[in-house]
C-alpha cells in the first residue's frame, strides 16, 4: 500500500493510472475505521482496477460549536485496517495542503442539502461538498462509494456530480450496524455505557415505523409521531430531528405516496447520531 501526504503526489499517481486507461475506485473517509467503512472498501475493490481511500477529518464540515476537536483518530490502526482490506493507496493529506493560505473557494449545493442535517448544520454540506470535489480532483475516480447511514449526504453528492459534470459513478451501500442494531459510527465510541444502551432506540424507531407503514398506516405525522415518543422514552436521548421526507430529493411530503425516507438525528451528550429508513408505502 502506498501512503500519500500531499495532494501532488496523489494528482500525479492517478493522472498516471488514468492516462494507462486503468479504472479507480475511491472511498473517502475521516478516519477511526469501522465495518461500515470497511464494507465500502471492499465493495470499491470489485468496481476498479486501483482502489483508493482518503482521510481527512475535514474542518471545513464542522460548525463552530461541532466536535472537531474530539473527533476520534487513530493514524496507524487505521493505515493496519486500509491495507488488510488491500486498498492500494491511502490519501492522508493534511489542513495546510487542502486549505492553504488564499483558499476562498466553497461549493454550495442547493435545496437538497437544506433540511434534517443542512437545517441543524448550517455550511455543513458546503463542507462536505467542498471537501469531495476536491478529492475527486486529485484522485480521479471513475466510482466514489459512500454509506447510506448519510443518507442525505450521498444525495447531495450526486447531485453534486451531476450538476458539476464530473465524471463519476457515485455508488451507495447499505448500513451496516453493530450487533444489537445500532449503526457503525466512528463517534460510537465517545458513547458513555448508558448512552450507547440507549442508542439502541434509533433502530428500534425505525423498525416502528416500518411496521406501521407495513401495517397499512400512511400518515406522516403518525409514523413520525409514534417513531419520536419511542425515542423520547430514553432519557439521556435529546431528539434533534425525526423527519419523514421523499427518499428522491428530501422535500416535504404529507402522506406516504412513494418511496420516503425516515431520518434521525439524537443528541446523546455531546455526542449526535444519525440513522434512517427508505420506507416504501
Ligand atoms: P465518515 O463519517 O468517515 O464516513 C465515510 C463513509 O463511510 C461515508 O460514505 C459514510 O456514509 C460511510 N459510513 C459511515 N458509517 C457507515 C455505516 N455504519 N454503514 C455504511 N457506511 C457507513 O462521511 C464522511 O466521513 C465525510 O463527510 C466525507 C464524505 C469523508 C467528507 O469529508
Amino acid at each position: 500500500m502506498q501512503v500519500f501526504e500531499t495532494p501532488s503526489e496523489m494528482a500525479a499517481w492517478a493522472r498516471a493510472v488514468r492516462d494507462r486507461g486503468e479504472t479507480i475506485a475511491f472511498v473517502p473517509t475521516m478516519g477511526y475505521l469501522h465495518e461500515g467503512h470497511l464494507s465500502l472498501m471492499r465493495e470499491a475493490r470489485e468496481r476498479g482496477q486501483h482502489l483508493v481511500a482518503s482521510i481527512f477529518v475535514n474542518p471545513l464540515q464542522f460548525g463552530a460549536n461541532e466536535d472537531l476537536d474530539t473527533y476520534p483518530r487513530d493514524a496507524a490502526g487505521d493505515a493496519a485496517k486500509c491495507r488488510d482490506v488491500g486498498v492500494d493507496v491511502l490519501f492522508t493529506p493534511t489542513k495546510a495542503s487542502l486549505y492553504p493560505d488564499g483558499f476562498q473557494t466553497t461549493v454550495q449545493p442547493g435545496p437538497i442539502a437544506g433540511p434534517l442535517c443542512g437545517a441543524s448544520r448550517p455550511g455543513h454540506f458546503e463542507g462536505v461538498c467542498t471537501i469531495v470535489l476536491k478529492l475527486f480532483n486529485l484522485v480521479r475516480p471513475n466510482v466514489g462509494v459512500f454509506g447510506r447511514k448519510d443518507y442525505q449526504q450521498l444525495a447531495v453528492l450526486r447531485r453534486m456530480a451531476r450538476d458539476f459534470d464530473v465524471d463519476v459513478d457515485v455508488l451507495g451501500m447499505p448500513i451496516v450496524r453493530e450487533s444489537d442494531g445500532v449503526a457503525m459510527s466512528s463517534r460510537n465510541a465517545r458513547l458513555g455505557a448508558d448512552q450507547r444502551t440507549q442508542a439502541q432506540v434509533l433502530h428500534r424507531a425505525l423498525d416502528l415505523a416500518e411496521s406501521l407503514v407495513a401495517a397499512g398506516e400512511r400518515g406522516v405525522e403518525a409514523i413520525v409521531a409514534a417513531a419520536a415518543v419511542l425515542i423520547r422514552e430514553q432519557p439521556l436521548a435529546d431528539i434533534d430531528y425525526v423527519e419523514l421526507v421523499d427518499a428522491d430529493d428530501l422535500s416535504t411530503i404529507c402522506d406516504l405516496e412513494a418511496p420516503a425516507v425516515l431520518a434521525l438525528a439524537v443528541k446523546f451528550g455531546s455526542v449526535r447520531l444519525i440513522d434512517n429508513r427508505v420506507l416504501t408505502p
